[in-house]
């Protein structure tokens, strides 16, 4: 069964594709390389995304961090431990069934929220992952995905629990695990979404 969207969205992502469509290594070359903004000076790896290329899940973050940067991988620090700890709890398989990107490829300074330009110079690689993942879900990960993702500004307690759409893919928006590791009282509501994610991937086959 097909997931439904609840709420139709304008995603708002540039038309001109970046690389050839599915030439994983065209993105790969592209990425590495890219110096369409400040970023591009102060990275020491861009981080393009882990998982299964083949996955029905996307799950879409902000930025790296420190340990996403040195490492050239996302979600590899701190808030990727509980990351997968949420993903293993909802028995979702994070190698097999998910791949794992952000919204931005190269580490703001400081862990810096991203700048607008920012967000703008990447969304088209983005939109190519998108496109050539073609997922059934995906997941926003805290407010600048789910902004970026949604072209909207409501808060992330107000867009949780509905199945939106972005780019023609059912979307989820629940909170960024760091915010978890800020506050863990929200982890019940955190919880809440992975299950209804767990549940409407089951749906989705
Ligand atoms: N936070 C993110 O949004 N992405 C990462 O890759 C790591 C931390």
């Amino acid at each position: 069964m097909a997931i439904e969207p609840s709420a139709p969205a304008s995603p708002g992502f540039p038309d001109t594709p970046c690389v050839p469509a599915g030439d994983w290594q065209a993105l790969h070359q592209a990425v590495a390389t890219c110096q369409r903004c400040a970023l591009a000076k102060t990275r020491r790896n861009v981080v393009i995304g882990r998982g299964n290329p083949k996955a029905r899940l996307l799950i879409i973050g902000e930025a790296p961090g420190e340990q996403e940067d040195l490492q050239g991988q996302p979600f590899v620090g701190k808030a990727g431990q509980l990351l997968e700890n949420m993903l293993a709890a909802a028995g979702i398989n994070s190698e097999q069934e998910v791949y794992i990107c952000n919204v931005i490829k190269c580490r703001p300074p400081g862990n810096r929220n991203p700048a607008a330009d920012e967000i703008a110079h990447c969304q088209d690689y983005l939109r190519w992952q998108i496109d050539t993942l073609q997922p059934h879900l995906i997941v926003a990960l805290g407010r600048f995905a789910a902004h970026t993702l949604l072209q909207s500004q409501v808060a992330i307690s107000s867009l949780r629990r509905q199945v939106h759409q972005a780019h023609g893919v059912p979307l989820l928006v629940t909170f960024h695990p760091a915010y978890l590791l800020r506050s863990p009282a929200e982890k019940a509501k955190a919880w809440q979404d992975w299950c209804q994610v767990r549940s409407l991937l089951a749906s989705s086959n």
